[in-house]
């Protein structure tokens, strides 16, 4: 998390909507000196913020680099507690990993762990999950709600519909959901979702939602065995696209569809997601750890189990498989 000082600094330069202050100003506000204030401008301006410094005029900022640092994200957080607290650190094996750590050491609610850059980026089924510097969204949001464990596979959906209109709104693109996790644009993995619980028997004590968007990566940028099967917001949209925007509309998406899932219940998210499935009505394949199930996906239950109707008219429930759509 950012020093006070530094938060007072950004704080300021953000009121100041780009016009200048002075390093006493500055030092004032932030109840520090000027050379402190200089320090901490340099700092920034290492991390990507550019200043003009003008003689007798002060400094003022000229650009923001786009990543997910706290002092990024938050001007213009329209949340009442996602992303209240964010740590933002450059590089992690996973911010997964992190999120877990803070959860058990008491983190609050809508706490949100944002990376630059994943080393050992985990995806679902014990997967990898590719992670490179300055391209992606790699975020893990905590929640605490008090509910028993069986209701955790829902926020796997209630994620994917946030992340969906959170594209949606920010790129203008219309992304489809195979089940339960995938974001594809044009049939190609846009973005993933991994879901991970902290609970006792009887209730939960934190969800841990992990997102990876693939944002702005080129072609070239992802390794050869998924440059079929991935793809990025931006190559669809044929733009860079703005990650601080993003970060903060998923945000945003998430906290609204939580409060009405709490507030209402599974039915009207079940309703949302079933809008965005690419899978509902298909002839599929589901590969569960036990053995292949194929058939027609009816939809899903209201514990967000995919249902199948094989050849014979059997009816499976799914909780964890890979979709192929036939
Ligand atoms: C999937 O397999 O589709 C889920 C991928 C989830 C990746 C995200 S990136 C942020 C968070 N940290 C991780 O290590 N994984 C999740």
């Amino acid at each position: 998390m950012q020093s006070p000082i530094r938060k007072k600094l950004m704080d300021a330069f953000t009121k100041a909507e780009g016009e200048f202050l002075s390093g006493q100003a500055l030092a004032d506000i932030a109840g520090c000196s000027r050379t402190a204030v200089w320090k901490h401008i340099e700092e920034l301006r290492k991390e990507g913020f550019e200043f003009e410094a003008v003689k007798k005029r002060g400094y003022r900022i000229v650009k923001t680099p786009d990543r997910g640092s706290e002092e990024q994200i938050k001007p213009g957080l329209k949340t009442r507690f996602i992303g209240k607290a964010i740590h933002y650190i450059e590089s992690v094996p996973s911010t997964q990993k992190i999120a877990h750590t803070l959860a058990q050491e008491g983190a609050e609610e809508g706490t949100a762990v944002i990376a630059d850059e994943q080393t050992e980026g985990r995806g679902r089924l014990l997967r990898s999950w590719h992670s490179p510097r300055g391209t992606g969204i790699w975020m893990s949001i905590i929640l605490k709600p008090q509910l028993p464990p069986q209701r955790a596979p829902q926020f796997t959906l209630i994620a994917a519909v946030a992340v969906v209109q959170a594209i949606e709104e920010v790129c203008g693109l219309s992304p489809e959901i195979k089940w339960p996790n995938d974001i594809l644009l044009n049939g190609r993995k846009v973005t993933g979702i991994l879901t991970e619980l902290q609970a006792e028997a009887d209730k939960i004590n934190s969800i841990i939602i992990g997102i990876g968007m693939n944002v702005n990566q080129k072609a070239e940028d992802f390794p050869k065995e998924l440059q079929s099967i991935a793809t990025s917001l931006a190559l669809e949209k044929e733009e860079k696209i703005s990650r601080v925007q993003l970060i903060q509309k998923v945000m945003e998406k998430l906290e609204m569809y939580y409060d009405l899932y709490m507030e209402k219940g599974f039915t009207p998210i079940k309703l949302l997601w079933e809008s965005y499935a690419v899978s509902i009505g298909r002839h599929i394949t589901a590969r569960t750890i036990t053995g292949s199930i194929h058939g027609k996906a009816l939809g899903i239950n209201e514990d967000g189990v995919l249902r199948i109707e094989d050849g014979a008219g059997t009816i499976h429930e799914v909780y964890s498989a890979d979709i192929e759509l036939n």
